[in-house]
């Protein structure tokens, strides 16, 4: 039995690798086996899918050319450049880590997947995925399209989202690893879970594991994975106050422990209970400026975030042109803002 499960093994890794060989796509971050490039796309990556995340990727890449750029760079450069990308740790653990490569490491990253979990930001996935593909260590990367691709190949009925579960995916990655091209062989699960073992739109008929699938057997592969969690997504209530005059608008820092921390956004009122009145923000009008103009209504938006549907409403109100404690519309340019306020602006700074 486990000596034809061992030959059943070799098959999949055969018959993957050739796909991947054809299929792969042609992005930047495959050109070498440079570490910079991979762990720059791959923290990106987890935040956003291959499409989304080139541009990104592109103009990293662009402003720091190697991780010493990245290293001396100012914070709300690389802040701005992550802009919209959305879970601003992530941005700022990149930019610590990269210290920490050149003041730690000579400007040069750890080679292995142990050193590497000791970058900031660097858990067991990325720590993985630049191990296997920059050095060809032979440890597996689990990520969404991995737990998927496998819990359907092997017909796993075990929460992927629990202990045992990613650990049951673990080992059988480890069993069915290529040692040879451990990085490829990565590559090639997380590229199949994105381009044809897709969530809801399989596409099974060109799938290069169609015949070694068992939940393609059991046709129930749109049950496959089990999840167990839900997550418990909270309503907030948000009043934003953009106080402008012809120089520019009052922006504040958020510096609280939330995903914005440290982004640019107007003076607000943040609520759990639907924000009904205006007099809280009359109140925070004249705390700014007693001269400012009557309050308007601008217009209101939803924005959902992975914990928190955000009911945003923006007002107006017009400051005197001596206030001085704006920023310039130039230097707002400069400034990360979250993806409503960006929104905002776009469609309605002339108002
Ligand atoms: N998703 C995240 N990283 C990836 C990679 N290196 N290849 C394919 N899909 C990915």
């Amino acid at each position: 039995m486990f000596f034809f499960l061992k030959v059943g093994f070799m098959e999949i890794k055969k018959l993957l690798n050739n796909w991947y060989r054809d299929n792969s796509r042609d992005l930047p971050w495959r050109s070498n086996k440079n570490p910079y490039p991979i762990w720059l796309s791959e923290i990106i990556l987890q935040q956003t899918q291959v499409v989304q995340g080139l541009p990104y990727y592109k103009k990293f890449i662009e402003n720091f050319p190697t991780v010493y750029d990245l290293a001396s760079a100012n914070e709300d450069k690389v802040l701005k450049l992550w802009q919209g990308l959305g879970y601003y740790s992530r941005a700022r653990n990149l930019h610590f880590a990269a210290k920490q490569v050149v003041a730690e490491y000579s400007g040069h990253f750890p080679k292995t997947y142990k050193e590497l979990l000791k970058l900031k930001g660097v858990g067991d996935y990325t720590a993985s995925a630049i191990a296997s593909i920059a050095y060809d260590e032979t440890v597996p990367t689990i990520d969404g399209n991995v737990l998927r691709v496998i819990s359907r190949l092997f017909d796993i009925d075990i929460p992927v989202d629990s202990n045992n579960g990613k650990k049951i995916i673990k080992g059988l990655m480890i069993e069915i690893m290529d040692v040879d091209n451990p990085g490829n062989f990565n590559q090639a699960v997380m590229e199949l879970g994105a381009l044809v073992c897709k969530p809801k739109k399989t596409d099974c008929d060109n799938c290069p594991l169609k015949e070694k699938c068992l939940s393609y057997e059991r046709q129930n592969f749109l049950e496959r994975p089990v999840k167990t969690k839900k997550i418990k997504v909270k309503d907030l209530y948000v009043d934003y106050l953009f106080l402008s005059n012809s120089q520019g608008v009052i922006m504040q820092q958020r510096n609280v422990k939330t995903i914005w921390k440290k982004l640019f956004e107007f003076p607000n009122v943040t609520s759990e209970v639907e924000l009904v009145k205006v007099n809280h923000l009359e109140e925070l009008r004249s705390n700014y400026s007693k001269n400012s103009s009557e309050l308007f209504f601008i217009t209101e938006m939803k924005h959902k975030l992975t914990h928190r549907n955000l009911y945003i409403r923006f007002f107006k109100s017009k400051i005197p042109e001596s206030y001085s404690r704006i920023t310039s519309w130039d230097e707002l340019k400069r400034k990360a803002v979250p993806k409503p306020i960006e929104v905002f602006l776009r469609k309605f700074r002339e108002v």
